[in-house]
C-alpha cells in the first residue's frame, strides 16, 4: 500500500472498543472441539456394536438375531429348547419357570426337574400327572395332560435339557435317544400317573 493511500485513510481511534472484554478462548478452539465431538460421535455410532436394523433386517433386535444364529451341539439344543418350552409349557409354568399360583407348580428349583436321573421327569410330559404332587414341600392337587407326548423326541429332549439348566437349575442334558428309549417303554395310550406312582418309579 502506498503512503499516499495510507494517509488518506481515517486514523483508527487509539482504543477501538473501550468497553469490550476480550475472550480468552479463541473461537477456533471451540469450533475444533465441536468438530472432534461430532466425528467421535459418528465413529462410536459405526463401531460401537449397536444393533443396526438396516443391517440385520428382518430381525428386530439383537436377542432375536441371537436366537436364529446357527449354533451347534448343546447350545443349539438349549436355544431350541427355550423356544419350544415357551410355546408348549411356559403358558402354565411361566417363562421364568416360577409356576403360577392355581395353575402350575414351579420348575425352577423343583426336585422333579433337577433329579440326577430324568426317567421320572420324562414321564411327566409323556404320560401326564393326575392328582397330588409335592413340589418343594408344597402340595399341588391338579392335573397336567401329556403336554409333551406329541412332541418329537429331539424337541422334548431339548425342552427337558432347557428346564434342567435354566433359572439356577443345574442338571445333566437329556438327548433325543433318551426320550426315544423311555417312550418305547410306554404303551400306545399310557394312562396319566399320580404323583405317588411317579415317586415310586426309579429316578
Ligand atoms: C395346561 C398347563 C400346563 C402345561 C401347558 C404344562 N404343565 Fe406341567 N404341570 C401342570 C400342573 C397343573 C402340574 C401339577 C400336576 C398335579 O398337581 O398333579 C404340572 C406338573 C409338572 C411337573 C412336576 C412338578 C414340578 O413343578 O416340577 C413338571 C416337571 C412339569 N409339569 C413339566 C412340564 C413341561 C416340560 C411342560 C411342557 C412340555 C409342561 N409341564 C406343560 C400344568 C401344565
Amino acid at each position: 500500500m502506498s503512503d499516499e493511500i495510507k494517509s488518506s485513510l481515517p486514523t483508527p481511534p487509539a482504543d477501538p472498543q473501550p468497553g469490550a472484554v476480550q475472550s480468552n478462548l479463541p473461537i477456533w478452539i471451540v469450533v475444533l472441539t465441536l468438530i472432534l465431538v461430532f466425528i467421535g460421535g459418528l465413529y462410536f455410532d459405526q463401531h460401537g456394536g449397536w444393533f443396526k436394523a438396516q443391517v440385520y433386517g428382518p430381525y428386530a433386535s439383537a436377542d432375536q438375531l441371537e436366537l436364529y444364529q446357527p449354533k451347534s451341539g448343546a447350545a443349539a439344543a438349549l436355544a431350541h429348547g427355550k423356544v419350544v418350552y415357551e410355546q408348549v409349557c411356559g403358558l402354565c409354568h411361566g417363562v421364568d419357570g416360577l409356576g403360577k399360583p392355581g395353575q402350575a407348580p414351579p420348575l425352577a428349583g423343583s426336585e422333579w426337574v433337577t433329579s440326577a436321573g430324568f426317567n421320572r421327569l420324562a414321564h411327566i410330559p409323556l404320560v401326564g400327572v393326575n392328582g397330588g404332587i409335592k413340589v418343594q414341600g408344597k402340595d399341588w392337587n391338579m392335573a397336567m395332560a401329556a403336554m409333551g407326548a406329541a412332541l418329537p423326541d429331539a424337541d422334548l429332549a431339548s425342552v427337558l435339557t432347557y428346564i434342567r439348566s435354566s433359572w439356577g437349575n443345574k442338571a445333566s442334558e437329556v438327548t433325543g435317544d433318551d426320550i426315544h428309549r423311555i417312550r418305547g417303554t410306554l404303551g400306545t395310550h399310557p394312562a396319566p400317573m399320580s404323583g405317588d406312582q411317579m415317586s415310586a418309579m426309579p429316578e
